[in-house]
C-alpha cells in the first residue's frame, strides 16, 4: 500500500527545471539546461509532455515508460542525434510525436512502432532516407511532416505502410523525382506538400488514385512541363500552386480539369510563359477565372521579347497576333 505521503509525491512530483500542471497533466520543460530526459520525477499521471530547446541528445523507451498515459510529445528544438528501437512500446496511448529541429538522421528500426500514432512530425532534421521499417505495417498515421531533410527519393516503401494518410509535407527537400505508381496507396490524402524541391517532370499517373486530394503544393520546383491530363480525376482539389517553375506553356484545356479551384487557389506566377499565339488559352482563361488565381500580374511573359515582362491577363488581342509572328 503507497502511504498518503507517496501519493502526494506522485501528485506533485515534478522534475527540477520544468513545470507542471497537474490539472491538465501537462509538463513542460522550455529552454532550460537539461542534458538528459527528465525520467525521475515526471508525474506518472502525465498524458503530455513538452521538452524544447533543451539540450538532450537522446531517448530511449527506458525513458519513455515512466509516463504510460502519454497522449502527446513534443520535442521541438533539442539536440537530439539517437532514439531507441521500439522507443513507444511503453506509451500504448501516444498519438502525437513531433521531432521539430533536431539533428535526427538514422533511425532504428521500429523505433515508431508499438503506438498509435496519428502524427507524426520530423521537420528540420538531417534525413537523408525514410525507412518504411520505422513504422508497422497499416501504420495508422493521418499525418507526416517530412519537410527540411535531405531526402532525394520519395520514401515509397513508406508510403505502402501508411494507407490511413491525409497530410504530408515533403517540402525542402532534395527530391528529383515521383517514380509512377509511388503514391497509389494514398487514396486518403488530401493535402500534398512538394514545394522546393527537384523535380523537372511528373509521371503522367502519378495522382490517378489520390481523389481526394484537396491541396497540392509544387512550386518551387523545375517542372518545365506537364502531361496534359495530370489532374484528370482530382475533382476535389480547391488548391493548386505551380509558381516558381520552369513552365513556358499551358496547354490547351490543361486548366479545365481544375473545377473546384477555390477563390485565390491557383499560382501561376514566376514561371517564363511563351507568349505566342497558344497563349490565347491561358489568356482567355485567366479572364474567366481571374478570382481563382493568386497574384495574376506576376503570370508574365519570357517570350517574345516584345512581350517580355508582360503580364498575360493585360496581354491585348493585338498583343497575340504581334506575339505570334515570326520574330
Ligand atoms: C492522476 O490524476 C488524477 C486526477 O487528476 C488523480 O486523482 C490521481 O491520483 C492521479 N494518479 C496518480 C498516480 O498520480
Ligand atoms: C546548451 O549547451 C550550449 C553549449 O554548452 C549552451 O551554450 C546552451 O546555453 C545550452 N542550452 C540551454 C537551454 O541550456
Ligand atoms: C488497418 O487498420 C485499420 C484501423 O486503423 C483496420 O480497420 C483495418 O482492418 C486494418 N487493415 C489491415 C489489412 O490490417
Ligand atoms: C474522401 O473524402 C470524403 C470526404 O471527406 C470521405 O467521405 C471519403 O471516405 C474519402 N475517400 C477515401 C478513399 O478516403
Ligand atoms: C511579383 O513580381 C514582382 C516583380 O518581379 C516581385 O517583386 C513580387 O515579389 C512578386 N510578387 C509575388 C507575390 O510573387
Amino acid at each position: 500500500m503507497r502511504n498518503s505521503w507517496q501519493i502526494f509525491l506522485d501528485i506533485f512530483s515534478c522534475p527540477a527545471l520544468c513545470k507542471c500542471y497537474p490539472t491538465s497533466m501537462e509538463v513542460v520543460c522550455n529552454e532550460v539546461p537539461l542534458t538528459e530526459y527528465p525520467s525521475a520525477g515526471l508525474p506518472e499521471n502525465t498524458t503530455m509532455l513538452t521538452i524544447q530547446l533543451t539540450n538532450i541528445t537522446s531517448i530511449s523507451e527506458h525513458h519513455l515508460k515512466s509516463t504510460p498515459l502519454l497522449k502527446e510529445l513534443h520535442l521541438y528544438g533539442n539536440q537530439l542525434q539517437s532514439l531507441s528501437s521500439h522507443l513507444l512500446r511503453g506509451v500504448p496511448q501516444l498519438h502525437t510525436l513531433d521531432l521539430t529541429g533536431n539533428e535526427l538522421s538514422d533511425l532504428p528500426v521500429d523505433v515508431f512502432s508499438d503506438a498509435p500514432l496519428r502524427n507524426l512530425v520530423l521537420k528540420n532534421n538531417q534525413i537523408k532516407r525514410a525507412d518504411p521499417k520505422w513504422l508497422p505495417h497499416n501504420s495508422s498515421l493521418t499525418w507526416l511532416d517530412l519537410s527540411e531533410n535531405r531526402l532525394t527519393e520519395i520514401p515509397v516503401g513508406l508510403f505502402q505502410r501508411l494507407p490511413h494518410l491525409q497530410n504530408i509535407d515533403l517540402s525542402n527537400n532534395r527530391l528529383e523525382k515521383i517514380p509512377p505508381n509511388s503514391l497509389d496507396h494514398l487514396t486518403k490524402l488530401e493535402r500534398l506538400n512538394l514545394q522546393n524541391n527537384k523535380l523537372d517532370t511528373l509521371d503522367a499517373s502519378v495522382f490517378q488514385f489520390t481523389h481526394n486530394l484537396t491541396s497540392l503544393f509544387l512550386s518551387q520546383n523545375k517542372l518545365a512541363k506537364l502531361p496534359q491530363n495530370l489532374f484528370q480525376g482530382l475533382n476535389r482539389l480547391t488548391h493548386l500552386s505551380l509558381d516558381d517553375n520552369q513552365l513556358s506553356r499551358i496547354s490547351k484545356g490543361f486548366l479545365d480539369l481544375l473545377s473546384s479551384l477555390e477563390e485565390g487557389g491557383l499560382d501561376l506566377s514566376g514561371n517564363p510563359l511563351l507568349c505566342d499565339r497558344e497563349v490565347e488559352y491561358l489568356w482567355q482563361w485567366l479572364q474567366r477565372n481571374n478570382k481563382k488565381v493568386l497574384f495574376a500580374d506576376n503570370i508574365t511573359c519570357a517570350l517574345p521579347e516584345s512581350l517580355a515582362g508582360r503580364s498575360v491577363i493585360s496581354l491585348t488581342e493585338n498583343d497575340l497576333n504581334i506575339g505570334s509572328q515570326p520574330s
